[in-house]
C-alpha cells in the first residue's frame, strides 16, 4: 500500500507475529546533514525486508546503527521487544546482528580464513587460535555459499566478486538471527547472484530476519516479502511486497513518477577518433579490434567475466596487451600507464569505484578537480574559485547529493561517491571516456541524470565507450554494440539490429 509522508504516524503492522528486531523513531545527524529522522523499521523471523531509497536516503546509516558502528542520537533499537544498545560492533554481533556492508572492510594481507574469522576465531588449548579448525570452518562456509575459494589464499589475490563472497562468508560465520545485506549483488556475477538468492532462501527457512538493500527492482520483487522506503532520511512507506507495484515503490522513493525512458539522442556521429587493432592478452582477451567515432556511444555488452573490463584496463594502461595497435586521432600511440592514457585524452571510470576511484579523505571539489589541475591552476597556484566552479558544474549535472562541495568524499553515501568518481574523469575533458557499469549502485532517479549527461557529452563530440551488463541501458543508450564472449568479440550490432534476444544469444554463445 502507498503511504504519504504525513501518514507515517500510524503505520499498519505488516506482520502479526512479533519482530525480532525493531528500530523505533531513530534519528542520526552528522554536521550539516540529518541522515535519519525518526525512522522506524521492523524485521520479522523468516522474512526478507527490502530497504529502498535514493542515494543518500539513509540506508547504510541504518545498517551502521544496527551493527554498532554509529550510535543513534535519538530513538531506540529493540530485540525481541527489549530495548538494547550496541556500543560496539562486537555488541551487535553478540546480540545476533550481522551485516554484509556496502563497502566491505576486509584486509588484503590476511588470508581468506583469517578475514572470515577475524575477532571470533575458534580457539584451542591455552586460548590460541586453532588455525586448522579455522580453515576447515571457513572452507565449509565457502562451500555452503557455492564459492570456489581456497581459505588459505591471501585476500589480495582475489578479484572483487570473490572478495565480496568472503564478506558474505564472514557475515555467515557469526551465527546471527538478523542478517543485513547492503547491496550484496552489486559486485557479483549472474551465477553468484543466483547462489546468493538460494542462500537467502536458506536463511529464511532457518527463521532468520533479513534486511536487504538494493537498487535493483527485479531482485527486490523476487526475494523480498516486505518493503520499507526512506526518502531524505525519513520513513515514507512500509508494507508487503505483494501489495505494491514497482511504479508505486519508485514514486515513494523519488517523490515523483520516473519513467524509464532514455534520452532522445541526436546520433551525430563524427570522424574516427579511436582505432584499436589486434589487441591480445595472454589470458584475458584476444583479437579485439574496433573503431570509435566522435559523438558516438559504443556499448560493450557481455556476461560478467567476458573480459570487457580487462580489455578496457589495457586501453587505459593499467595492464599491457601482449600485442595490438591503438590509434587516437589517426596517430599511433603507445599507452604504458594511465598517465599516458589521460595525456592522450582517454579516461576510464572503473567498475570498482570504491578502491580505484576517490580519495575519501579529501573534499568533493578536490577529488573532482584533481586530475584537471592543469586547467584550474595558474602559475602553479590553484584557483580555488575555479576549482569550485568546475566541481559544481559536473556534480550538479550528475545529480550528486551532498551538504556542500567541502564534504569529504568518505562521508558521502555509496552512490554519491560513485558520482564523484564519474565527475572527476569527465572534468578532464577527455576525447574518449570509458565508463564501466556507469549506473551500478546509482538510484533510479539519478540514473536518468547520468544517462542525460552521457547523451549531452556525446552530442558535444565526446566519444563514449559504455560497458554495461544491463540490457535496457545498452539498448537505450548505444549507437552500436560490441558483444564480448570469453575474451573475444562475438558480434557487432547496430542500433537497428540489436534486440534483447540477439544480445543474449551472442553473449551466451547460443
Ligand atoms: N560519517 C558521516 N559523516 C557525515 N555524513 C554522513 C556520514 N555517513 C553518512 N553521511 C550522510 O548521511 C546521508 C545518508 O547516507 P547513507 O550512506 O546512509 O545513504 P544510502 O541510503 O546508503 O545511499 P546509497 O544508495 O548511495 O548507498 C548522506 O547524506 C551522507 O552523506
Ligand atoms: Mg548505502
Amino acid at each position: 500500500m502507498l503511504m504519504q509522508p504525513d501518514q507515517t504516524q500510524d503505520l499498519p503492522k505488516v506482520e502479526t507475529g512479533p519482530p525480532i528486531l525493531a528500530l523505533n523513531r531513530v534519528t542520526k545527524t552528522f554536521p550539516g546533514v540529518t541522515a535519519l529522522s525518526e525512522v522506524s523499521l521492523e524485521l520479522f523471523p523468516g522474512k526478507v525486508t527490502a530497504l529502498v531509497g535514493e542515494n543518500g536516503a539513509g540506508k547504510s546509516t541504518v545498517v551502521k546503527i544496527l551493527t554498532g558502528i554509529y550510535q543513534p542520537d535519538g530513538g531506540e533499537i529493540e530485540i525481541d521487544g527489549t530495548p538494547c544498545r550496541f556500543p560496539t560492533a562486537q555488541a551487535a554481533g553478540d546480540a545476533g546482528v550481522t551485516a554484509i556492508h556496502q563497502e566491505t572492510v576486509l584486509f588484503d594481507e590476511l588470508s581468506v580464513a583469517e578475514n572470515i574469522f577475524l575477532g571470533h576465531a575458534p580457539r584451542g588449548r591455552f586460548g590460541l587460535i586453532d588455525t586448522a579448525e579455522m580453515i576447515e570452518k571457513a572452507r565449509a562456509i565457502l562451500v555452503g555459499i557455492g564459492a570456489q575459494i581456497e581459505p588459505r589464499t591471501k585476500l589480495k589475490d582475489l578479484g572483487i566478486a570473490n572478495k565480496h563472497l568472503v564478506a558474505i562468508a564472514r557475515a555467515l560465520s557469526i551465527d546471527a538471527r538478523v542478517v543485513i545485506m547492503d547491496e550484496p549483488t552489486a559486485a557479483l556475477s549472474q551465477k553468484e547472484i543466483e547462489e546468493l538468492y538460494v542462500l537467502v532462501e536458506e536463511l529464511k527457512d532457518q527463521g532468520k530476519a533479513i534486511l536487504f538493500i538494493s537498487h535493483k527492482f527485479d531482485e527486490i520483487f523476487r526475494i523480498a516479502d516486505n518493503y520499507t522506503v526512506f526518502r531524505d532520511g525519513a520513513l515514507v512507506g512500509t508494507g508487503s511486497i505483494a501489495d505494491v507495484s514497482e511504479a508505486e515503490l519508485v514514486k515513494m522513493m523519488v517523490g515523483r513518477d520516473v519513467s524509464q525512458i532514455f534520452p532522445n539522442r541526436a546520433h551525430n556521429i563524427g570522424d574516427e577518433i579511436l582505432v584499436v587493432e589486434g589487441y591480445e592478452h595472454p589470458t584475458e582477451f584476444a583479437d579485439i579490434g574496433f573503431t570509435l567515432h566522435r559523438g558516438e556511444i559504443l556499448g560493450f555488452y557481455g556476461l560478467v567475466g567476458a573480459g570487457r573490463s580487462e580489455f578496457m584496463q589495457s586501453i587505459f594502461g593499467i595492464t599491457r596487451p601482449s600485442s595490438g595497435v591503438l590509434r587516437i586521432d589517426g596517430k599511433q600511440v603507445d599507452i604504458r600507464s594511465p598517465a599516458d592514457a589521460v595525456a592522450n585524452g582517454i579516461v576510464y571510470v572503473p567498475e570498482d569505484r570504491g578502491k580505484q576511484g576517490a580519495i575519501t579523505a579529501l573534499p568533493i571539489f578536490q577529488n573532482v578537480t584533481l586530475p584537471s589541475l592543469g586547467r584550474t591552476s595558474r602559475n602553479g597556484f590553484l584557483q580555488l574559485a575555479e576549482e569550485f566552479k568546475l566541481a559544481r558544474d559536473f556534480t550538479e549535472r550528475l545529480d550528486l547529493r551532498a551538504a556542500s562541495l567541502d564534504t569529504d568524499v568518505g562521508n558521502l553515501s555509496g552512490g554519491n561517491q560513485q558520482k564523484v568518481v564519474i565527475a572527476k574523469w569527465l572534468a578532464t575533458q577527455p576525447k574518449v571516456i570509458i565508463l564501466d557499469e556507469p549506473t551500478k549502485g546509482i538510484d533510479i532517479g539519478s540514473k536518468a541524470a547520468v544517462h542525460e549527461f552521457m547523451a549531452e557529452l556525446a552530442a558535444q563530440g565526446l566519444a563514449v565507450i559504455m560497458v554495461s551488463s544491463e540490457i535496457p541501458e545498452i539498448m537505450g543508450m548505444s549507437d552500436r554494440v560490441i558483444v564480448m564472449r570469453e575474451g573475444r568479440i562475438a558480434a557487432e550490432l547496430s542500433a537497428d539490429t540489436m534486440t534483447p534476444e540477439t544480445l543474449v544469444r551472442h553473449a551466451a554463445g547460443i
